[in-house]
């Protein structure tokens, strides 16, 4: 009988154990990549919830442009600029979500817009109905980014926390003009101040994508 001589033995046990270390390596690496772009993907709840608040956004711009063009036609242009930036303002928020979505490689939704709802009779019930409505996106964007967490999509946590910030801005300005229309009453020398002062609000430009790197 032919008894295997040793340095045969440990040179099969090598070959072997070269071939399964490979394996080994390959499966590791080929799981790492995959848990890499795993990781990075956006879940499709948070893509769908991000497509949702786009249009959320763009129902609200329409909101406010409807606004501007009732305080247009009563000759309130102070006003009508006013609302006229909140317009620019909810296009760009939209617009900083859809380039968010692109940056991920997810194609935002474009849908139609609803028919814009707020009526008011005097420019503190138009205040006091827009406050209302940016308590809305507040609870909203609360609850979006309450989801990215939870779905550990960090980068769009981290990008949400803009707007969580965003929206103590956009209350407080509109809790600011409620509370001097209050004041003013039925004075009108007052709501003309105010008109006045209100047309000194910048349009912002349109949000762009950042630049290329
Ligand atoms: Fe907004």
């Amino acid at each position: 009988m032919k008894v295997p001589r040793w340095t045969n033995i440990v040179a099969k046990l090598s070959r072997f154990s070269l071939l399964t270390a490979s394996a080994l390596l390959f499966s590791f690496a080929a799981y790492g990549a995959t848990y890499a772009a795993l990781v990075r993907k956006l879940p499709p709840e948070v893509t769908a919830a991000i497509n949702q608040q786009i249009k959320n956004e763009l129902d609200g711009a329409q909101e406010y442009l409807r606004l501007a063009n009732n305080f247009y036609a009563i000759n309130l242009n102070g006003f009508g600029a006013w609302y006229t930036a909140q317009y620019a303002e909810e296009l760009n928020h939209a617009r900083m979500m859809m380039f968010f979505l692109t940056d991920k490689d997810e194609i935002p939704v474009i849908g139609g817009v609803d028919v814009p709802t707020i009526t008011f009779t005097t420019t503190l019930d138009a205040a006091s109905r827009s406050l209302a409505l940016e308590e809305i996106q507040t609870d909203r964007i609360y609850k979006l980014h309450d989801l990215a967490t939870a779905t550990n999509s960090r980068d769009a946590a981290t990008f949400l926390l803009f707007f969580i910030t965003e929206q103590v801005q956009e209350e407080a300005n509109f809790k600011n003009q409620v509370d001097k229309l209050t004041l003013a009453g039925d004075d009108r020398a007052a709501l003309l101040a105010m008109d006045k002062d209100a047309g000194l609000r910048v349009i912002p430009p349109m949000f762009m994508p950042p630049p290329a790197p």
